[in-house]
C-alpha cells in the first residue's frame, strides 16, 4: 500500500470485562441509545458493533462483547480487529476470572488497554481495591505511577463517560491509524445468522477499502454479492469505508466469527473458492 493512499481511519475499540460489570451500559451511554433494556435478561448474546461520533467530532468504532465465545472464538481463528481495549471492571465487585482472561487477550493481541472503574455511584464502589487487584496481575494504572490509563465511570449517571473517551481517544491518536478508502474492501466476519424474514445476515466489519452494493464477497466458505446494507440502527447505507461495521445482506451462508472477507472480481471465482473452502 503507497503512503499517499492511506487516510485516518476511526479507532476500533473492544469493551470486554467480567459478566454484568457493565460493559453494555456502558455503551449504551455513550451512543444514547437502549439495548439493555431489550435484550432478554439483560444478557449480551451477540456482539454488537456500532460506530459513534463523540461531543469532539471525532468517530470511534465500538465492539461490545457477551463475556466470552464469540469473542474467544474470533481470537482463536486469528482475527485482529480490535485498536484499543476497554477492560470494565464493576468497582463495587473485584477482578473476576473473565477480567484477567479480557486483559490476556488484549495483551496476547498487543493492544492498548485503558480501564475502566465502573458503577462509581454505587455505595459499595472501592476502586482502590480493584486497582490493587490489577496490580496483582501487573496492571499498574497511571495514578499509581504505572502505565495504563484508567477512569473511574458511571454508565447509571454518566460520570466520568467523557473523560474515558477522551483517553480512548488519546491512545488511539498513538496509534495513527490510517486505511486505503479507495480500494476494495477487506475485513472480518464479526458474526453471521439466518433471519427467517431476510435470510442470512452477517455483521461485518471493513478493515480497510470501501464496501459497495453491488459488490462480489467472499467470506470464509460463503459468498455473495451485496444486497443491502444496514447500520445498527437498520438504516440503509451504500457503502461502507474503514473502520465501519455493517450488517450485510446477500451472502449465501452464514460465515463463521473471525473469518476474513474480500472483495473479489469474478462471481464465479468467488464461488469456487468458497465451495473449495466448504469441502475442506
Ligand atoms: P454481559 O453482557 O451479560 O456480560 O453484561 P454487561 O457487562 O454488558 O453488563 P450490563 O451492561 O448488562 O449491566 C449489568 C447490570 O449492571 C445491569 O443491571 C445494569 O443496569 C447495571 N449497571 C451497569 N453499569 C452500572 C453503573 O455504572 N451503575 C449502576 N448502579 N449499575 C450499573
Ligand atoms: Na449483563
Ligand atoms: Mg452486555
Amino acid at each position: 500500500e503507497n503512503e499517499e493512499d492511506l487516510e485516518e481511519r476511526a479507532p476500533i475499540v473492544t469493551i470486554m470485562g467480567h459478566v454484568d460489570h457493565g460493559k453494555t451500559s456502558l455503551l449504551d451511554y455513550i451512543r444514547n441509545a437502549n439495548v439493555t433494556a431489550g435484550e432478554a435478561g439483560g444478557i449480551t448474546q451477540h456482539i454488537g458493533a456500532y460506530k459513534v461520533k463523540t461531543e469532539s467530532g471525532r468517530t470511534v468504532t465500538f465492539l461490545d462483547t457477551p463475556g466470552h465465545e464469540a469473542f474467544t472464538a474470533m481470537r482463536a481463528r486469528g482475527a485482529k480487529v480490535t485498536d484499543v481495549v476497554i477492560i470494565v471492571v464493576a468497582a463495587d465487585d473485584s477482578v473476576m476470572p473473565q477480567t484477567k482472561e479480557a486483559i490476556n487477550h488484549a495483551q496476547a493481541a498487543g493492544s492498548p488497554i485503558i480501564i475502566a472503574l465502573n458503577k462509581i455511584d454505587k455505595p459499595g464502589a472501592n476502586p482502590d481495591k480493584v486497582r490493587e487487584e490489577l496490580s496483582q496481575m501487573n496492571i499498574l494504572v497511571e495514578e499509581w505511577g504505572g502505565k495504563y490509563q484508567s477512569q473511574e465511570v458511571s454508565a447509571k449517571t454518566g460520570q466520568g463517560i467523557p473523560d474515558l473517551l477522551e483517553k480512548v481517544l488519546l491512545e488511539a491518536e498513538l496509534l495513527e491509524l490510517k486505511a486505503n478508502p479507495n480500494r476494495q474492501a477487506i475485513g472480518t466476519v464479526i458474526e453471521a445468522s439466518l433471519d427467517k424474514g431476510r435470510g442470512y445476515v452477517a455483521t461485518m466489519l471493513v478493515q480497510t477499502g470501501t464496501l459497495h452494493i453491488g459488490d462480489i464477497v467472499l467470506a470464509g466458505s460463503h459468498y455473495g454479492r451485496v444486497k443491502a446494507m444496514t447500520d445498527h440502527r437498520g438504516r440503509k447505507m451504500k457503502e461502507a469505508g474503514p473502520s465501519t461495521p455493517v450488517q450485510l445482506l446477500g451472502l449465501d451462508g452464514a460465515p463463521q466469527a473471525g473469518d476474513k472477507f474480500l472483495v473479489m472480481e469474478s462471481e464465479r471465482e468467488a464461488r469456487e473458492i468458497a465451495s473449495n473452502r466448504s469441502q475442506m
